[in-house]
């Protein structure tokens, strides 16, 4: 069985720890997209490890593949593998595989990114990690692939076309100082050096594994309201956040995906700027992102936090072709004398089910809510049918709206902080 796991969300819905759960039962990690702008959270034994590239199947031995899709900052991977190997744990080319395909992050994005922020009217809010500008060169076809960096000639030239280009619009526009070719190439080439063990056809070596019966586990960045094609554009980040990833981002048919589950917290956060119906007022929302922790993995950001939103999990669900669902952060809702659930938008004073797709209208929704009795009980035990009520009648409510059965719910960082449905 070959799983997907995508965020429902704008992201940092707790991906993380499904993964790590599912990742026991899989053969193979693989990310397919996104960069290190990620920031997966896992809590073993009360200690914490935060993943930007390397999937958290690491944690548990599995193989993990960074697929053709993921944008690779070889400083960040380098820096990950090496604290990983600190912590006691074992990364070697035989559990971790990148793509030769993997385009790679310069320098020249990371401050382009930042840059470009800096000048824009409506700011985007990006982490400023290169993402966007290294997809941008990648579309361009000018980008450089971790299979361009193996060969020294080729390399050389690629490098050298893209600094001429870079170099005068960082000069005449930007009016910055520009960069050394041979600062870059030394550092790249050591950077390849220390990789080239880890290099591979990933496409191949899945597709192997996939006729080996053995079983895939795909682990999704961001989420589908950062998918640059059906997120909230142009607040969004440069990839496929949702099912589409999957294929062009590994190799890998969609006839060898057998299931789809969409994770979402049990309430709504949104890192960096677009809009957000449910955002709450900064009281309530202190509230959330104090218990929750809601702040960036990657960036440390303060996360803006706001109700669930069903309108938005509709779309979700439909887009990716969702036939589970994992519920996570449950635990953060506990002391909520009520809790409120986004059920429609009513825009011009019409009502709507499924959110606008420009985002013009996006900023003038006004959410229609449900208001439901919350709770004051801790979670402790993993029967459900032994919660208390408001708590299944939450889960009940958002399960018979969304059609999709609920199977996972976490309530807790750790491990062992979770119920099962059967
Ligand atoms: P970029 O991906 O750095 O270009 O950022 C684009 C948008 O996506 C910004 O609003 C970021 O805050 C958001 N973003 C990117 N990665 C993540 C993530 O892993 N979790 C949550 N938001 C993210």
């Amino acid at each position: 069985m070959n799983i997907v796991v995508v965020g429902l969300q704008w992201g940092d819905e707790g991906k993380g720890k499904i993964i790590d759960f599912l990742s026991k039962s899989a053969d193979c990690i693989v990310r397919f997209q996104g960069g290190n702008n990620a920031g997966h959270t896992v809590v073993v034994d009360g200690k914490e490890f935060i993943f930007h590239l390397i999937p958290s199947g690491i944690l548990r031995g599995k193989i993990c593949v960074i697929g053709n899709g993921v944008v690779v900052d070889p400083k960040v991977l380098i820096e990950e593998i090496e604290s990983l190997r600190k912590r006691g744990i074992k990364v070697t080319p035989n559990n971790l595989k990148i793509s030769l395909l993997a385009h790679v992050i310069f320098p020249y994005h990371r401050i382009t990114d930042a840059l470009r922020e800096k000048i824009r009217k409506h700011k985007i809010g990006t982490t400023k990690k290169g993402i966007g500008p290294c997809m941008v060169d990648k579309v361009s076809r000018c980008g450089i692939r971790f299979c361009d960096l193996l060969d020294q000639q080729v390399f050389k030239e690629k490098l050298k076309d893209n600094l001429r280009e870079k170099n005068l619009i960082f000069k005449e526009i930007f009016k910055e100082k520009g960069f050394s070719f041979k600062k870059i190439f030394d550092e790249y080439k050591d950077y390849v050096d220390y990789l080239k063990p880890f290099l591979c056809d990933t496409a191949e070596f899945l597709n192997r594994l996939i006729k080996e019966r053995k079983k895939l586990l795909f682990e999704g960045a961001q989420g589908t309201f950062l998918d640059v094609d059906f997120g909230t554009y142009p607040y969004v980040t440069s990839s496929n956040s949702s099912i589409g990833g999957v294929t062009s981002g590994t190799g890998v048919s969609p006839i060898y995906i057998d299931k789809v589950i969409g994770v979402t917290k049990a309430y709504t956060t949104r890192v960096g700027e677009g809009p957000f119906p449910t955002e709450l007022p900064a009281r309530l929302s202190s509230f959330l992102r104090e218990k929750g922790k809601e702040f960036g993995a990657t960036t440390g950001r303060p996360r803006r936090c706001g109700w669930l939103d069903l309108v938005l999990l509709r779309r979700a669900v439909l887009l990716n072709g969702t036939n589970t669902l994992a519920l996570t952060k449950l635990d953060v809702l506990k002391g909520l004398e009520k809790i409120k659930v986004c059920v429609a938008y009513k825009l011009k004073g019409k009502l709507f089910k499924i959110p606008p797709l420009d985002t013009h209208s996006w900023q003038k929704i006004k959410p229609v809510y449900k208001e439901m009795k919350g709770w004051d009980t801790e979670i402790k035990q993993k029967d459900f049918k032994k919660l208390p009520a408001p708590i299944k009648d939450y889960i009940k409510f958002i399960e018979d709206d969304l059609k999709v059965k609920i199977k996972y719910i976490s309530f807790g960082s750790k491990r062992e902080e979770i119920i099962v449905r059967r």
